[in-house]
């Protein structure tokens, strides 16, 4: 294709890197001319189960031979079959589906406005550096200036503290009007930093002691990334709703709103909807995600140690590194020169990796990753970074 037709005819929105992409297969894809590239990105952490998989291929093409949409108004069973699912696995109650992670936290929101609402608590509490999204609902809690700025005025009523500050959590919560708190157990496009235990408890125990609810956007953790079904289980903290996006569909766009009885309670028909929401195609899809992630555990595991002992082997002592942070197969490199420009040139050496935070080069590779693709990625990366960009 001739990129340049992408400024005359698409919104000026993403500034793209000078790369158009084809096709993949497992964990590489290809450009126009053949070139292969080992993808350490995975389609913004969302590509889990890597290019053309089979199981993914399979379910795609049965379903969309039988139906792939009809609306909320009917049942249909890849749905229900999905909803089950995620209820088995987050040990929660009911589930809300939709189309994006920004909405599976509009959903969220405003089922905390619902619960909230005879409790005349509408307020929200959110973390700097926190990403919730790009709608007004979802902006709204995300604590960076930069992605608000543009647009305000936001909704209001949203308090935003230091990301693990327990001490700011209980002041807030102390004022009583509050109806959620939304946290990422590791921020994400923050810059990958992972909240501590003491906070992730004490805002369980804070949330219930102040009649609050507790939100936990898994946008970005959830589906394995982190090396467990969800990046909460590694803190052993429950929360009241979960929103998930990104890796649950194996590439076909689906969020879902996960929630705990005392949400489900507040719930009224028609309180909110969503057209594509759940529809056969994605949820049968994502389905075989799920399947195929709950085998795959493991070996996250397994290969996610293996990167990090590399990354802190030979990326963590290079000059150019300030700090290597990360879980399972979700890692960020803080760098002094501009992580921006290592991306670019990691594509001339055809490993594509992204960027995070102020100035961090992101990791979140295919989830069937193996040890040996790990090692020529870390070894392009080191390549790159050592050359002093
Ligand atoms: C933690 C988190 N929440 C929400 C979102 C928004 O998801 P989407 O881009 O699918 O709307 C993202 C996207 O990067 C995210 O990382």
């Amino acid at each position: 294709m001739d990129i340049r037709e992408e400024k005359l005819y698409l919104a000026p929105l993403y500034n793209r890197f000078p790369l158009s992409i084809v096709k993949g297969e497992g964990v590489y894809v290809f450009d126009e001319n053949n070139n292969r590239y080992l993808d350490f990105a995975s389609g913004i952490a969302v590509n889990s189960l890597g290019y053309a998989h089979p199981k993914i291929i399979e379910a795609v093409s049965s379903q969309v031979r039988k139906l792939t949409h009809i609306s909320n108004l009917y049942y249909t069973e890849p749905q229900v079959e999905l909803a089950k699912r995620l209820v088995k696995l987050s040990g929660l109650d009911k589930v809300f589906f939709c189309n994006s992670g920004t909405e599976a936290i509009e959903a969220s929101l405003k089922f905390s406005r619902r619960w909230g609402k005879e409790k005349k608590k509408y307020k929200f509490i959110s973390t700097l550096n926190s990403f919730h999204g790009r709608t007004m609902g979802s902006l709204s809690v995300t604590g960076q200036k930069k992605y608000q700025e543009p647009f305000e005025p936001l909704i209001e009523g949203v308090t935003f503290i230091e990301f693990n500050d327990t001490k700011a959590l209980e002041e807030e919560l102390r004022k009583g009007d509050y109806c959620a708190v939304i946290l990422e157990p590791i921020q994400g496009e923050g810059g990958i930093n992972p909240a501590r235990q003491e906070f992730i408890e004490t805002a369980r125990y804070l949330c219930d002691k102040y009649d609050t609810l507790l939100i936990f956007d898994e946008v970005q953790t959830g589906i394995g990334r982190t090396g467990k079904m969800f990046a909460f289980q590694h803190f052993n903290v429950i929360p009241d709703m979960l929103a998930l996006a990104k890796g649950l569909g194996g590439g076909l766009p689906i969020g879902a709103t996960v929630i705990n009885s005392k949400v489900t309670e507040s719930l009224h028909y028609g309180d909110h909807a969503s057209t594509f929401g759940g529809n056969p195609l994605v949820t049968s899809v994502a389905s075989v995600v799920i399947e195929e992630i709950e085998k795959l555990l493991p070996h996250i595991n397994e290969v996610g140690n293996f990167l990090g002992k590399l990354l802190k082997e030979k990326i963590a002592p290079l000059d150019d590194v300030l700090d290597v942070r990360g879980i399972g197969l979700m890692y960020g490199i803080d760098t002094k020169s501009n992580a921006r420009s290592i991306c670019e040139r990691c594509i001339e050496e055809r490993l594509l990796v992204i960027t995070c935070g102020k100035n961090t080069v992101r990791i979140v590779p295919p989830l069937v990753i193996n040890e040996q693709e790990i090692e020529e990625g870390v070894y392009i990366l080191e390549k790159v970074i050592k050359g002093g960009i």
